[in-house]
């Protein structure tokens, strides 16, 4: 079976941040009507599953069937492969609730420290979902972009951890670089050209 979106279309990005949702409707180039599942009332799922792509697809068929819409997740993360992909998953709970990334950046230094190992590589990893409501079809995508850490941390154009992450093939952290130039090749980025040829093209 073949899924096609239609322009137009509401899709419910299940978020709870409005400006992520606002991202999300920007990527998907303002074909669709987008609405935030915060802004419906719709309650956040707990992230139970072990991968990126499986806490996507929660989120996106949770909102789903709650919302009776097409709607839309993603999930997202750094790991490291000195710590055999952590943060991973845990990313955000990494930076606890105060979502302090500068400590949690200091604790990828030192438990690398505490590996002895020499391997600064990393990666950053953006898993996008799309799931129809009523147990209906999904669509799950995945985009990743390569590089290496570096400490102390650069910059401060970024989030997350895009202080510490200095993308393959280039000098400047996500953190040094303009948004705009991050944005053309970031995980994200990646992903959403995957999304688009899934269900566009
Ligand atoms: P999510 O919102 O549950 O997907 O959590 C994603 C977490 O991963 C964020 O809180 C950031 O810590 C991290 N992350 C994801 N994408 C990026 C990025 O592009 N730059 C820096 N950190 C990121």
């Amino acid at each position: 079976m073949t899924l096609k979106l239609i322009n137009g279309q509401k899709i419910v990005a299940a978020t709870h941040n409005p400006g992520k949702a606002k991202e999300l409707a920007a990527l998907l180039d303002g074909r669709f009507e987008v609405l935030a599942a915060g802004a419906l009332g719709l309650p956040e799922p707990d992230e139970t599953e072990t991968t990126f792509e499986g806490n996507a697809l929660l989120k996106a068929r949770h909102a789903a069937d709650l919302s009776g819409e097409v709607s839309l997740a993603d999930d997202s993360g750094m790991s490291v492969t000195a710590l055999d992909g952590a943060p991973g998953i845990y990313s955000a709970r990494w930076a606890g609730p105060a979502k302090d990334f500068a400590m949690a950046m200091d604790k990828v230094a030192e438990r690398i420290e505490e590996t002895g190992s020499e391997d600064r590589s990393a990666w950053f990893t953006c898993a996008l979902a799309v799931a129809w409501p009523n147990g209906g079809p999904a669509v799950v995508v995945q985009g990743e972009v390569h590089g290496t850490l570096v400490f102390p941390a650069r910059g401060d154009k970024g989030f997350g951890y895009d202080p510490i992450f200095v993308p393959g093939g280039h000098d400047q952290s996500f953190g040094e670089m303009e948004p705009a130039q991050k944005d053309a090749m970031s995980h994200r980025a990646v992903a959403f050209e995957k999304l688009k040829a899934a269900l566009f093209e």
